[in-house]
């Protein structure tokens, strides 16, 4: 297929943290699903966006190359792919600032992930924590992408970006293309397994609440084993009513590819310690993969450097072409 018929696919993740089941079930996994012949995909590691935390230099350098390495082992494919660091192409910070200045301040303050960020860092509410949106669009945009896949956390943010677009569009003559997001049914909302009413994350002080993806299996059968369920015997799913069980089933369906009828008929008469059990070896058989592949990937530096590289470049090309045109539209080139 000639590559400009392709449709364009986009996503990212902050390089923070240990990584979570969240990300894997809500994002990653579906980033690897994506990569068909028919698309072109870019995935990027968003370190600029890490920064609207206060972090160690050494440690977000470091992990900026882990989390690459966790990509490919999570079955991005450098080949069909674009691999890179946000920070590598500096097209993304000069995108922000045009972008920036065609953003309002009213509709970055109705960002709930604002008001949630700036209560947990209430010592460090910078100006970068409040335009962390247009940073995200200047993402999207840059790249022409027709397709977003995330989680369902970052919803607001696709709409802030297709808003940003299309009011750039209306401004100054069609430049950027129109991004949708792709929410899986399922996993888009991995709940804690100690709180099931908030979002399964890495910045979780309490550990048991948060599966990491290079977690070791036995810590894995632990976390569910404790995860916090409900005081009936029956499995269903119904999110409001049994939130645990229902992350429960989901991750399940989530790692086993069943439907969720499926899931439901086959752990009928069974007991939550069956649930637990099961939802914990499923989790553990399809992360081993992945943190055999991350740990062989990690100990190559010099073909993770290649990569980062060559992906850094591969994007420019296209992240070049657009801010271009950006700049000529608005009287800056
Ligand atoms: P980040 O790094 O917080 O998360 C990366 C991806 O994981 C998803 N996710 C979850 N999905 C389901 N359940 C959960 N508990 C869960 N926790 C996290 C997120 O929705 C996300 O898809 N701003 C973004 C990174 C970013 C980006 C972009 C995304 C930067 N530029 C451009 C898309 C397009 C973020 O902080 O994701």
């Amino acid at each position: 297929m000639a590559e400009q018929e392709k449709k364009t696919v986009l996503s990212g993740i902050q390089p923070s943290g240990s990584p979570t089941l969240g990300n894997y079930v809500g994002a990653l996994k579906n980033w690897k699903l994506l990569q068909t012949d028919d698309r072109l995909c870019y995935y990027c590691v968003a370190n600029l966006h890490a920064l609207t935390v206060r972090q160690d230099p050494a440690d977000l350098r470091r992990r900026a190359g882990e989390t690459v390495a966790l990509l490919l082992a999570c079955g991005i494919d450098p080949e069909k792919s674009v691999l890179f660091v946000q920070s590598h192409v500096h097209e993304h910070a000069e995108l922000n600032w045009v972008l920036c200045c065609n953003t309002y301040m009213g509709e970055l303050s109705r960002m709930t992930q604002f008001k949630d960020k700036s209560a947990k860092h209430a010592d460090n509410i910078n100006a970068g924590l409040f335009t962390y949106p247009v940073l995200m669009a200047g993402d999207i945009l840059l790249y022409q992408s027709d397709l977003v896949p995330v989680g369902a956390d970052q919803k607001q943010h696709i709409e802030i970006a297709r808003d940003i677009a299309i009011r750039f569009n209306n401004a100054y003559g069609e430049t950027f293309k129109i991004p949708e997001g792709f929410i899986p049914q399922f996993g888009a909302r991995v709940m804690s397994l100690q709180d099931p009413s908030m979002k399964m994350s890495k910045s979780d002080p309490n550990p048991n609440g948060f599966v990491a993806i290079m977690d070791d299996p036995s810590v894995i059968m632990k976390k569910f084993k404790r995860a916090v369920t409900d005081s009936d015997t029956f499995i269903a799913f119904d999110p409001e009513n049994k939130p645990g069980v229902s992350n429960l089933l989901s991750i399940y369906t989530s790692f086993t590819g069943l439907t969720m009828d499926e899931a439901v008929k086959h752990f009928d008469g069974l007991g939550y310690g069956s649930l637990k059990a099961e939802v914990a070896e499923a989790v553990i058989a399809g992360l081993e993969p992945v943190q055999n592949e991350y740990k062989k990937i990690l100990s190559d530096k010099a073909y993770l450097e290649k990569i980062m590289s060559d992906g850094a470049e591969k994007a420019s090309a296209q992240a070049r072409k657009t801010l271009r045109k950006v700049y000529r539209k608005v009287g800056l080139a």
